[in-house]
């Protein structure tokens, strides 16, 4: 697929053929045609500025941090914790402390839970307690990352699990926020933008609302820092989690970001290397964050990669990028509209929506629209999401869904319109 004529406005600030010269995997064929990659919010591809952050890792700096006091230690030291700096930098955290890799978002998600359970027996953390009577809040939209850790927290500290219903337009019902979240609210875990829906979240209304009652309130950037800018300070929230294989990042890193005084209060998750302060085989006492939370040796390589990741989005620009995929859901919404018996799931206005949007067409299962979809070189994906609730509220099995990313073009969408007709086609 070639890239767009320049159709958009935000084409003279968004040069998206020299980005997407940057991404050798965008050159590539599928079933003998051009590959059409509208899969990025599964996850997106890779510049060549981050392959060869790893290649350089790897070929020339590779050892262990934060404990050889060689040469190459001492540089594979330096340059992880450059990229914990970005990554500070990327949200406008006021502390690089603050900043704690992670495998990716659910390993974030995790950590946070187990870290409140934790808080049960552990000496100073009576403040993080959670118990009977307590409630635990998240969203109907959420994906699994955001949903399974908090219920497994509900069971073992036999505090109650609620949630925030969706509308039938795919948004929140904000109706329900201040009667969700009540006095007895002790997290409130939310998605900035949904996988499943594409809708963006009312981030002030709800962290107004928890922070009334005192919860904690924890925010699932996964599918919003890779298209918007994320500043945590602006969010006012407590903790944020995001992984860095959708932001052009590799996989294998994410990062948990939380406030410095709620950190140093809380219990550890993983006991191992690097996470302590002292120990003795009667007891051990523990590192200030981030290596309280970072046990063992880290994903070094890969948080360079991500430092990479936003080295080269930062360049670009998180506010044009959100300008131009704004305009591409539009145009895509647009054009979806034109396709008989499709129904967009979520937003079908691009206000407060991403550029993932998911949809059924009308008498063809959403799995054999993808495989005939990919037999045309166009990769979307089908199925729950791992937000199977948002299937099971629209009384759906599965959705069809085109996410977009910084190499996406108009002439991509309107391939994907094209390969619609020819599946409807192939199915009378
Ligand atoms: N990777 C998952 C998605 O595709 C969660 O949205």
């Amino acid at each position: 697929m070639v890239a767009s004529a320049p159709t958009l406005t935000s084409e003279a600030a968004f040069d998206v053929e020299a980005i997407r010269k940057d991404f050798p995997i965008l050159s590539r064929q599928v079933h003998g045609v051009p590959l059409v990659y509208l899969d990025s919010a599964n996850t997106s591809q890779k510049p060549r500025q981050v392959l060869d952050a790893l290649d350089d890792f790897y070929s020339r700096h590779n050892a262990n941090v934060a404990r050889a006091v060689h040469t190459l230690g001492s540089e594979a030291t330096t340059m992880f914790e450059a990229a914990r700096d970005k990554v500070a930098a990327f949200i406008n955290a006021p502390r690089r402390e603050e900043v704690i890799f992670t495998k990716n978002i659910s390993e974030s998600l995790n950590l946070l839970a187990y870290s409140l359970s934790n808080a049960t027996t552990f000496p100073g953390a009576e403040k993080f307690r959670i118990g009977p009577g307590d409630n635990i809040v998240v969203t109907e939209m959420e994906h699994h990352s955001n949903l399974v850790p908090w219920q497994l927290l509900a069971q073992r500290t036999g505090a109650e699990f609620r949630y925030i219903p969706i509308d039938e337009d795919g948004r929140l019902v904000t109706s329900a926020i201040a009667e969700r979240i009540d006095a007895r609210t002790k997290v409130v875990s939310f998605v900035h933008q949904s996988n499943a829906l594409g809708t963006v979240n009312p981030v002030a209304r709800i962290v107004a609302r928890a922070k009334e009652v005192g919860a904690l309130t924890i925010l699932d950037a996964a599918q919003s820092a890779p298209h918007r800018p994320v500043d945590v300070q602006a969010l006012g929230v407590d903790f944020l989690g995001f992984t860095g294989h959708k932001l052009y990042g590799p996989t294998g890193v994410g990062v948990l970001w939380g406030r410095y005084e709620l950190l140093a209060e809380l219990p550890p998750f993983m006991g191992g290397g690097e996470m302590i302060e002292t120990v003795d085989m009667t007891g051990t006492t523990y590192a200030a964050p981030p290596h309280r939370f970072e046990a063992g040796t880290p994903m070094i390589a890969e948080a360079v990669g991500l430092g990479a990741a936003i080295d080269y989005v930062s360049a670009i620009g998180m506010e044009n990028i959100q300008a131009r995929e704004d305009e591409l859901t539009a145009y895509a919404l647009q054009a979806f509209a034109t396709v008989p018996g499709l129904k967009v799931i979520g937003p079908n206005s691009p206000q407060e929506r991403g550029a993932t949007i998911s949809f059924v067409v009308k008498g063809i299962h959403p799995h054999d629209v993808s495989q005939l979809l990919d037999e045309q070189g166009i990769a979307v994906r089908a199925g729950h999401h791992c937000a199977r609730p948002v299937c099971v509220r629209y009384g759906i099995p599965a959705t069809t869904r085109a996410s977009f990313g910084i190499y996406t073009t108009t002439a991509e969408i309107d391939a994907l319109v094209a390969g619609l007709a020819r599946v409807q086609e192939m199915f009378g």
